[in-house]
């Protein structure tokens, strides 16, 4: 049987005349930028995470990099993030000209531990990134607290979160933005790249959309200089007809995570917090010997992937900070044993069958 890390194509077959029809529309109507496929997307968007306002650009990373630029963090600054997520994440921090600064993650969801953050605040911190890592909320009341007591900007990493829940509320809608990734393998991804921006403050909104289109509001006139980050609207228009399905496929994704959790055996199995509703964008489990298992897997035709295989800390491009090993220990051993197996709506019951029962023989 083979079985993909996550299957676009039995996705893209459920809705194919629903995404030919919407794709057909953009081109008669030639609103390839901008038009009603874009503002209603993001108005749907913003709404699904119970905000005011979404600005929809080019890819999760550009939302991060426009973010914190537009909420005024710069030279001179700090922002506290995870070592535990995507580069985007740290990357956006460096792009406006700000220092990275590293706290360690928790050690049952792997998200940044609000303990750890306290530890490194400093009276250059100005921000604090979480990440909602895997689908899986952080705890973000807490970080909340941190910020309010510290007079810290937060913007919640939501790209790898698309519904995912706090005490009942949706990620996104916590801190002063969020970014989200629209990047095609996401639990909401697009036929390319995209991502957006939401946030319940109209200046901030204003100013990340003013950025995002070379710092102007109306053609000829710039208010300042920005960047052509926008996004295009073949993208928000298939986002507009999938963001319909997401509730669906994320209760599918969330069934299939039940289904590995009562039948794996011998591995650490992902946690789901009581504050938390975990959408699953992946199964990440813990593992000895995962690269060992991970080949066995691919003998049987079962994909996996590591999410990460090495922690920002450590990466080359982060030698300037001076960290080494041992430095996020939580983080060094959860990329050191993570494995992620197939996990998108569509697997079927017999697929996760299968690969429990695989995982299960080689750890025995
Ligand atoms: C946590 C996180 N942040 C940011 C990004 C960047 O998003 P994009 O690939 O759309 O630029 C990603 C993408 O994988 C991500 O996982």
């Amino acid at each position: 049987m083979a079985i993909p890390l996550i299957d676009l194509v039995a996705q893209h077959k459920t809705i194919e005349n629903e995404i030919n029809s919407a794709i057909k529309n953009v081109i008669d109507t030639v609103s390839f930028v901008g038009g009603e496929p874009m503002t209603g997307f993001e108005d749907d968007f913003a709404k699904f995470c119970g905000v005011k306002y979404g600005i929809s650009v080019s890819s999760g990373s550009t939302a991060l990099d426009l973010t914190l630029l537009a909420l005024g963090i710069g030279a001179g600054d700090e922002v506290i993030t995870t070592p535990c997520t995507f580069i985007a994440t740290s990357e956006a921090i460096t792009h406006v000209g700000a220092k990275v600064v590293f706290a360690d993650v928790e050690p049952g969801t792997y998200n940044i531990d609000p303990k750890e953050i306290e530890k490194k605040i400093t009276p250059k911190t100005k921000a604090l990134l979480p990440v909602h890592l895997f689908g899986h909320s952080c705890n973000i009341e807490a970080i909340l607290d941190i910020a309010k007591k510290h007079n810290l900007i937060v913007i919640e990493d939501a790209a790898q979160a698309h519904g995912a829940e706090y005490k009942g509320k949706r990620v996104g809608q916590f801190g002063a933005a969020a970014c989200f990734s629209f990047y095609p393998g996401k639990n909401l991804g697009a036929y390319g790249h995209a991502g957006i921006v939401i946030s319940d403050n109209k200046k901030t909104a204003d100013r990340v959309r003013l950025l995002a289109n070379h710092g102007r509001e109306d053609k000829y006139e710039h208010q300042e200089e920005g960047f052509n980050y926008r996004a295009d609207s073949i993208q928000t228009a298939v986002l507009r007809v999938k963001l319909k399905h997401l509730e669906k496929w994320n209760e599918n994704r969330r069934r299939n995570a039940a289904l590995y959790n009562s039948l794996l055996k011998n591995v650490v199995k992902p946690i789901e917090e009581s504050y938390a509703k975990h959408v699953y964008h992946l199964y990440v489990m813990k593992v000895k010997n995962r690269d060992k298992l991970a080949e066995y897997l691919k003998s049987k035709g079962i994909l996996t992937g590591v999410h990460y295989p090495i922690p920002l800390h450590l990466q080359p491009a982060y030698n300037r900070l001076g960290h080494k090993k041992g430095s996020f220990p939580i983080s060094e051993e959860f990329c050191d044993n993570a494995l992620s197996i197939p996990m998108f709506p569509e697997l079927t019951e017999e697929q996760v069958r299968f690969i429990a029962e695989e995982v299960n023989k080689f750890t025995a």
